[in-house]
């Protein structure tokens, strides 16, 4: 494999030892922002593994999602195995229309809309609401990978202007759990907003495989339609159930990922990089000048991830534990 070879997502450790075969073992994952301190994992009954999932499990899980994201009611709701597979099914659910994707920004959009027939830009910034309006407008908040928030005030005009014309904002918010507040969660059921939510990233459980459609209950019946019967697994729906309804452990999680934030934040700037952006999850920062900071941690067996429309960018998340925090820290300071 090239070292320029593109490296669509993070998390590929198999193309991270194709790129590195000399790098030591086992690889430091930071290329994902995915929390590396997870939900602890609750006994699994063997009838979640051998049994077809029920209707009332999956009740339940929306339920228990509707509670956690401050939706007024589970109808507007719907689960999928992951919020990329909704990221891909949404925009077969309107006719080919001019979409605006708020760049830069996570990599599979555009893709997904361009493939169903839409006509997509990515655009720099937010248009004005009162101006001319594109049929769907799709933006991440907080986004990937630079962190840049936009608060609800301007969204929800930005939501009534498009619903006045047929048109939907769709605002994925994948690491919105970060930042309750910003949620547009609960002002769901109005016509044209919607949201998408990714459990496994604040939960640290991304290969459980689950994300959330909300938006008004007739979409999110078609979606539904769309995805068709058990569209999420068993012992999924048991441990989400759970994860979803523990305030205490979103909490604490919450605290844990913003202090993590601070002590990456300080290893960085100490070490004179400098963050270009960031959330409770992950870092972006700049190569300093002269450095490939990239391949300089690959090399020493630390993943992160690169953007190769984007030279010098390196998002990194955090470490999981006092260990491997040092061996960043060694690396960054040479
Ligand atoms: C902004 C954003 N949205 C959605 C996804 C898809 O996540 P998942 O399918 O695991 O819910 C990702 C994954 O990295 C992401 O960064």
């Amino acid at each position: 494999m090239e070292a320029s070879a593109v490296q669509p997502h993070g998390g590929d450790l198999a193309a991270a030892s194709a790129l590195f075969p000399q790098a030591p073992r086992p690889w430091i994952d930071l290329s994902t922002g995915i929390n590396p301190w997870p939900y602890p994992l609750p006994d699994i009954p063997a009838n979640a593994w051998t049994r077809l999932p029920e209707p009332g499990q999956e009740r339940a899980l929306c339920a228990a999602a509707a509670t956690a994201y401050g939706v007024a009611d589970p109808a507007l709701l719907v689960a999928a195995p992951g919020s990329q597979i909704l990221i891909q099914t949404l925009p077969f659910l309107r006719p080919p229309g001019h979409v605006q994707v708020l760049a830069p920004t996570y990599g599979e959009h555009a893709p997904a809309w361009a493939r169903a027939g839409h006509q997509v830009e990515q655009v720099a910034g937010l248009p004005d609401p009162q101006g001319p309006l594109p049929e769907v407008l799709l933006l991440v908040n907080p986004n990937n990978p630079d962190g840049r928030i936009i608060s609800p005030a301007p969204l929800l005009a930005l939501a009534e202007a498009l619903a006045a014309r047929g048109g939907w904002l769709v605002v994925d918010e994948a690491f919105c759990d970060l930042m309750p507040a910003l949620s547009l969660a609960p002002r769901i059921g109005r016509p044209g907003l919607l949201v998408l939510r990714s459990f496994g990233k604040f939960y640290g459980l991304a290969g459980l495989r689950l994300g959330f459609l909300l938006g008004p209950d007739g979409l999110v019946a078609a979606m539904a339609d769309r995805l068709g019967p058990w569209r999420v697994a068993g012992p999924a729906m048991l441990v989400a159930s759970q994860a979803l309804a523990d305030i205490d452990w979103q909490a604490a999680t919450r605290a844990r990922l913003a202090s993590a934030r601070q002590a990456l934040q300080r290893a960085l700037t100490g070490a004179g990089i400098v963050p270009v952006g960031s959330t409770d999850l992950f870092q972006l920062v700049r190569s300093p000048a002269g450095r490939d900071l990239w391949a300089d941690l690959a090399a020493v067996g630390i993943w992160t991830r690169r953007f190769p429309d984007r030279p010098g960018l390196v998002r990194i998340g955090h470490p999981a534990d006092a260990h491997d925090f040092g061996r960043v820290c060694k690396i960054l300071n040479q």
